[in-house]
């Protein structure tokens, strides 16, 4: 077991209270059981999992952000009546001063009344972040996070991280000012800011001895990898290599990363990893870290990881069931003993109802429609185990469906989901439901703290990316 001590500055201030010669197993691992989820089911077809969602979803449909059109229009006449009754009063007034005061009045009575209205006067945009803001109540500290239930995998023996939420704060405060001065500002397609965080995080956490990245398109992850271990090696596996990007705009090429791209590229399941790691002088594969973007089923990633013997796995896009174009983790564990796992496909019910009205506040929320397929096929997407960007989809049947979470859980020693960064009334993220998502890092209504962290100095749209990254402890299944 190597001991290699990777220090460097940024590494003092996250608390472990653990050597920092401790292997990678020892840092991550915890007794503790997190439950960060809410009490709150998804409503299953059971009918108590109904009752429950419907009850944790009952302050929205009495929101004002809920007025149809045609209700937000019965308020403009009652306004307009007032001044008319108003104006033919003055036509009373012989005095042309008098008037000309009554009506400057009148205008500031009106825009008062408007500005004070105004939520309940505008139709309400389907995305708008400021009518949305009223879903948290008016200090928007009141968000829903959890209330839909946030299946997970079940790990082998109940184990989970162990990194605390103060540990994720204070990461934060020394990941805002990095972040600030990432090379590829503009990275659509690649991670946002809370993945960035997450990556940062865990392998500043794990000090592996080296890491290797499946997906690396302009570089941006390879340099997050790079600002959390500064001299640790780099596999970086990608059919095309980042510095073809660099004729077009800003990419990030590193020194200390062996590119396994353009003519050179392997798929990560059929690299000779015994070979390639020997050459570097890595023997001990439970000190590797290996982190997936590159939009294959995890199922499939999971199977090669664990037959090469790699232990600490990062999956960037972790798409909820029903959304995505690969087969997730999370797709693979929402099943029906997990709270918030299992659907219905019933277009008269509590789940279809309360799911299209989710629809229309958060992009990424999914209706009944777009979940199921034929046959009331939910699991996956509309049943299919997709594969490469969408390219590859196979059917599969729930026995199918089951017998990968069943598989999943046999290797699972860690199940962590990086929780997002902040409630949507912080960064006004328009897409993913927090319904669906662990509470955040920093919980809405927390602006103080938001701002202490210089959260508040990043544009809105580094916000929009999140998709449950997860962290993977895994091992052989015990017999
Ligand atoms: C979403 S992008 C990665 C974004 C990057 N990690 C970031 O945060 O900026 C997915 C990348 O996976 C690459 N890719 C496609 N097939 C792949 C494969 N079989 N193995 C590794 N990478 C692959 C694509 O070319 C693309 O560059």
């Amino acid at each position: 077991m190597s001991t290699r001590n990777h220090s460097h500055p940024a590494s003092h201030s996250l608390s472990s209270p653990k050597s920092p010669t401790a292997i990678m197993m020892d840092r991550t691992l915890s007794s503790r059981r997190s439950q960060p989820y809410s009490d709150f089911d998804f409503p299953s077809s059971s009918s108590a999992a109904v009752a429950s969602s419907s009850s944790a979803l009952s302050p929205i449909p009495r929101s004002p952000t809920f007025l149809s059109d045609d209700e937000s229009k019965t308020k403009k006449p009652h306004l307009y009546l007032l001044a008319t009754n108003y104006i033919s009063r003055f036509g009373l007034v012989k005095s042309p001063c008098l008037c000309l005061s009554l009506c400057l009045i009148f205008i500031v009575f009106g825009l008062f009344s408007l500005m004070l209205n105004s939520r309940s006067f505008v139709c309400v945009s389907t995305y708008d972040p400021i009518s949305r803001v009223s879903l948290f109540g008016l200090d928007g500290v009141d968000s829903d996070f959890g209330s839909l239930g946030v299946p997970w995998c079940r790990s082998k023996h109940g184990k989970t991280v162990e990194w605390t939420s103060k540990d994720l704060i204070n990461g934060l405060e020394e990941f805002v000012p990095i972040y600030e001065i990432r090379p590829i500002k503009n990275n659509m397609y690649g991670m946002g800011f809370d993945h960035s965080f997450g990556l940062w995080f865990i392998a500043r956490w794990l000090k592996p001895d080296i890491m290797i990245e499946s997906g690396a398109f302009k570089g941006h992850s390879t340099w997050v990898l790079r600002q959390a271990m500064p001299d640790t090696p780099i596999i970086s596996i990608t059919p095309r290599h980042p510095e073809k990007y660099l004729k077009k705009g800003p990419a990030y090429v590193d020194e200390n990363c062996t590119y396994f791209a353009g003519k050179d590229f392997v798929d990560f399941g059929s690299v000779n990893w015994e070979k390639v790691l020997k050459a570097r002088g890595i023997s001990d594969f439970s000190r590797v870290l290996v982190f997936f973007d590159d939009h294959q089923n995890e199922l499939k990633r999971l199977k090669q990881a664990l037959k090469a013997g790699f232990r600490h796995l990062v999956f960037e896009d972790n798409y909820d069931t029903g959304t995505g174009d690969h087969y997730s983790l999370r797709q693979i564990c929402d099943q029906f003993y997990i709270r918030g796992g299992g659907h219905s496909c019933f277009r008269d019910s509590d789940e279809a109802r309360i799911r299209s009205k989710r629809k229309k506040f958060w992009e990424k929320a999914v209706d009944t429609d777009e979940l199921c397929g034929p046959h009331e096929a939910w699991w996956g997407v509309r049943g299919e185990m997709r594969d490469n960007f969408n390219h590859n989809k196979t059917i599969i049947s729930y026995g199918e469906h089951f017998q990968n979470s069943r598989f999943v859980e046999s290797i699972l020693d860690v199940y962590w989901e990086l929780p997002p960064t902040a409630g949507p009334s912080l960064t006004h993220q328009t897409r993913y439901d927090p319904g669906r998502a662990p509470p955040p890092i920093v919980e809405d209504g927390r602006y103080r703290l938001f701002q202490r962290l210089g959260l508040d100095r990043l544009e809105r749209s580094v916000f929009n990316g999140y998709t449950q990254m997860v962290y993977l402890q895994i091992s052989e299944p015990e017999s």
